[in-house]
């Protein structure tokens, strides 16, 4: 079929929006039609050429939701007419690791998937007969997409499709890192650096967990008083005190637990600092730039200081993406907020421009209606 798509044809140039072929799913396969997709720093990271292991041409987009449309041979997971979350970060239930429940990161099609193949290690993607890899396994700056059915989370059909895409990454990966990486236990002290998508999940992640106090630290004062909004009890300024005031308000221990979400290396240190003495846990979220090192004075760890990773908030996707979305429709995560622009398809590259002005958490493209 034809579909439009916003391709990446050259780094650090305008993504393209025209017509490819997509071809049917194959065996594991489905075929989503999306009705609205994110616009998450990932695809701006690839775009602009900085990450290491981006290829082009390449349909970016990752923060996808959509119904099902067909399904390949031997799909069970899902059927025609199922509304779905895409996921980068896909959950085979049968790895290694998906039988863990101690990570996330399954490894059922990961090199496939690196590499911009779907499982079977061909496209689906074409423009006159020349192949174009899929990115993140899911390609959804697009009308249309085939995904592998383990890379897709099964959604109430009452939740907004143009709300749920968020959980395909930004807000899942913001609240798991709260629920599931650090678990955060009640009554907690928790301090999140950084209130971009990524920081005020945590922060709402934080109260759903029952924290007792949640300090939340950035630069912006608009989006201070979103974090506020999503339950933060302290907002504080960046101003190169943070750690000090941590400090300070804890009794000189540190903060039991504490987030790291700009994707700066002098952030994520002070993240650590802030954590307490004891059982401090700081977790990082933000992706640092190539070659980039965080640089850790060992004794903060050897008196009881942890601090550990987190990839997609630690989600299994298909259990767990589900299970966000019940909390949204009970009411219990305030989405709308994070909502800043909606536009089509054809405007993608203003939604990068956005993104770069830090005008707004996220932009929503409406694909479908
Ligand atoms: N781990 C994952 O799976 C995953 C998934 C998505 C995004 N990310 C990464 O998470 C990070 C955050 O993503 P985002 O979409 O929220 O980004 P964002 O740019 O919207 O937010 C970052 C925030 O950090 C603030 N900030 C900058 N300097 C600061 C400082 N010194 N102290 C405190 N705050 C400061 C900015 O004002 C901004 O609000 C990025 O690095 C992104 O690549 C990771
Ligand atoms: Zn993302
Ligand atoms: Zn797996």
């Amino acid at each position: 079929m034809k579909v439009r798509a916003a391709v990446l044809e050259d780094f650090a140039s305008p993504l393209v929006v025209q017509e490819l072929d997509l071809d049917d799913p194959r065996a594991g396969e489905a075929l989503v039609r999306l009705v609205a997709c994110g616009v998450c720093h990932t695809d701006l990271y690839t775009a602009s050429g900085s990450d290491p292991s981006g290829y082009a041409p390449t349909v970016l987009g990752h923060e996808g939701a959509g119904v099902v449309e067909a399904v390949g041979d031997g799909v069970r997971a899902v059927a025609p007419g199922d509304h779905v979350v895409t996921l980068f970060s896909p959950q085979c239930r049968e790895c290694v690791h998906c039988l863990s429940p101690r990570t996330n990161l399954c490894l059922a099609i990961r090199e496939q998937q690196n590499r911009g193949y779907l499982p079977d290690g061909t496209t689906r993607l074409s423009l006159a007969g020349e192949p174009i890899r899929h990115f993140m396994g899911t390609s959804t700056f697009a009308e249309y997409a085939v995904v592998p059915e383990i890379a897709l989370a099964k959604v109430s059909p009452e939740a907004p499709l143009d709300r749920a895409c968020l959980f395909a990454c930004g807000l899942s990966t913001g609240l798991g890192a709260a629920m599931f990486t650090a678990a955060v236990q009640p009554g907690s002290t928790c301090a999140v650096f950084g209130a971009g998508m990524v920081g005020l999940g945590v922060v709402a992640g934080c109260r759903l967990q029952g924290a007792e106090r949640i300090i939340c630290v950035d630069l912006s004062e608009d989006r201070l008083e979103l974090a506020r909004g999503q339950g933060a009890t302290d907002c504080w300024p960046a101003d190169g005190h943070a750690v000090e005031r941590v400090l300070e308000a804890t009794g000189g221990f540190g903060a039991d637990y504490t987030f790291e979400a700009t994707g700066l290396v002098s952030v994520m240190r002070e993240a650590l600092e802030a954590a307490r003495m004891g059982w401090g846990l700081c977790t990082v979220c933000g992706v640092a730039g190539k070659g980039e090192t965080l640089d850790v004075v060992p004794r903060l760890l050897i008196t009881g200081r942890r601090v550990c990773g987190s990839s997609f908030g630690g989600v299994k996707g298909r259990d767990q993406v589900p299970e966000l979305v019940e909390l949204y429709l009970r009411g219990e995560i305030d989405v709308d907020p994070f909502i800043s622009h909606r536009m089509p398809l054809d405007q993608v590259n203003r939604a990068f421009e956005l993104m770069e002005a830090q005008n707004g958490i996220r932009s929503i493209l409406e694909l479908s209606a």
